[in-house]
């Protein structure tokens, strides 16, 4: 069945037909149709299309197709070419041909399928959202459980200075309480109502498109037709949420692969995600989180290929926009997928707190600390950081780390140490100078998990 025909005298050749089909990939929007014609319906009958008997009808055909469509088996040997088809075709062999034929009255599949994507997609996005505040609740439930380990932070991949771990693990909770915030924005550029716009010149009839709305749990209404049937901006605005949401999960799996191998061997994950080798018997690889790195790839790609799709089109619809479909159908699972799979990896995850401490130690991570005591006591920093970068010269020639210095000879080294500032030499001394807001002080550090629980619990509402 076709939903266009009466201008043609021959049909589409079989090789037409097999291209331009979408069902495989836009039968995922069958409920989201469904609930799209139901409103439809008594929005016909608000202006006199449907009399109240076939309003009813229809709407008893619809809410049966929408339990129905649940089952993979309703689409069993279809061949329209997309999913609005194949409801028409159902609701014609449960309401009767003429009282279906109706149905699309003011209505064009251009304003349909934007409306069924936003439907579906916000739901998506709510889904996502909470599987963002799943992996966040870990992160901090991971924070916790090490509230005191001091590890050495990074720059250039190079031990820089020494934070705590739970300052570490709120940076990523700062990028995801961002994602979370962009999704809701996302959700709200998706969350406007489209029916009404017809093709693109705008319905020729005085649907009630408030009352549509309405029902269907929008926010607002469109403002131009033309605009609704060439706009993709919504699911642009979603993908760039994903797209750092991806940004973000692969730094976290980067720095975790580098942290859980042997190199670094201050974190381990648990077996459940982490997998063997079919030949070295002893690998124990993280491929949970090198797959999470691994889609973010394809998850930007694409971004990219809806963003190419949509560059110079000429106004409105084009059939083009048809190829928004298979990847944003995939960048929502795979973005479900991945957080959901972050999140339990996040779950297993175990702290050495002795090794990262080591190496915070063994390292000349406190050079900065050491500098900002001698500038505190008066010293212009840039002469303060060239009397501890000889210092940090002389350690490395004699081998000696930071810890194997006294106070004597700190003050022997330069005058202008004191002999109390060898305490400095510990990481642990030197991260308590940093109690600024949104440094790694531990009373800062505290105060910060403590409100990020009182964030998360806030998103979660
Ligand atoms: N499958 C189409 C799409 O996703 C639905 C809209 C069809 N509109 C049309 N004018 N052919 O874009």
């Amino acid at each position: 069945m076709k939903l266009w025909g009466g201008r043609f005298e021959g049909g589409p050749s079989e090789v037409f037909d097999r291209f331009g089909r979408s069902l495989d990939f836009d039968r995922i929007l069958v409920d989201a149709d469904l609930r799209g014609s139901l409103a439809h319906a008594r929005g016909l009958h608000k202006i006199g299309i449907l009399n109240a008997e076939e309003l009813a009808v229809l709407t008893s055909a619809l809410e049966q197709m929408r339990k129905e469509a649940a089952a993979a088996v309703f689409f069993d040997n279809a061949e329209e070419e997309d999913v609005h088809t194949v409801v028409i075709r159902k609701l014609k062999e449960r309401a009767g041909a003429d009282l279906a034929d109706k149905i699309h009255t003011g209505r064009s599949r251009n304003d349909q399928v934007s409306l069924d994507v936003r439907l579906w997609l916000r739901e998506r996005i709510d889904d996502a959202k909470q599987h963002l505040t799943g992996l966040m609740e870990e992160l901090l439930a991971l924070a916790s459980r090490y509230p005191e380990a001091i590890i050495p932070g990074y720059t250039h991949t190079r031990r820089a200075q020494p934070v705590l771990w739970p300052h570490y693990i709120l940076a990523y909770f700062e990028m995801f309480a961002r994602d979370w915030e962009r999704l809701g924005e996302a959700r709200r550029r998706a969350n406007v109502m489209p029916l009404g716009s017809g093709a693109m010149a705008g319905s020729g009839f005085p649907i009630d498109r408030a009352a549509v709305a309405t029902e269907l749990g929008f926010d607002a209404i469109t403002r131009n037709s033309m605009d609704v049937s060439g706009d993709r901006d919504f699911l642009l605005d979603f993908e760039h949420a994903a797209n750092l949401i991806f940004l973000h999960l692969s730094r976290l799996a980067e720095d975790w692969i580098l942290y859980t191998g042997e190199e670094y061997g201050w974190m381990d994950l648990g077996d459940g995600v982490t997998s063997g080798s079919s030949m070295m018997p002893q690998k124990r690889n993280p491929d949970s989180l090198e797959l999470i790195r691994g889609k973010a790839g394809r998850v930007f790609g694409s971004y990219m290929a809806l963003l190419v799709t949509m560059k110079g089109l000429p106004m409105t619809y084009n059939r083009d926009m048809q190829e928004d479909k298979e990847p944003l159908f995939d960048v929502v699972s795979q973005l479900i997928g991945s957080l959901e799979m972050a999140r339990v990896t996040v779950s297993t995850a175990v702290l050495k707190p002795d090794v990262p401490k080591l190496a915070a130690e063994r390292s000349w991570a406190v050079a900065t600390d050491l500098a900002d005591a001698l500038a505190r006591n008066g010293m212009p920093f840039h002469q303060a950081h060239k009397v501890v970068g000889q210092m940090v010269l002389e350690s490395v020639r004699a081998g000696k780390s930071a810890l194997d210095w006294t106070g004597a000879e700190l003050t022997a080294f330069h005058p202008a140490f004191t002999a109390e500032m060898a305490a400095l030499l510990n990481p642990r001394e030197g991260i308590k100078t940093r109690e600024i807001f949104g440094g790694t002080g531990p009373r800062m550090v505290a105060l910060a998990l403590e409100e990020a629980y009182k964030r998360l619990a806030e998103m979660k509402e």
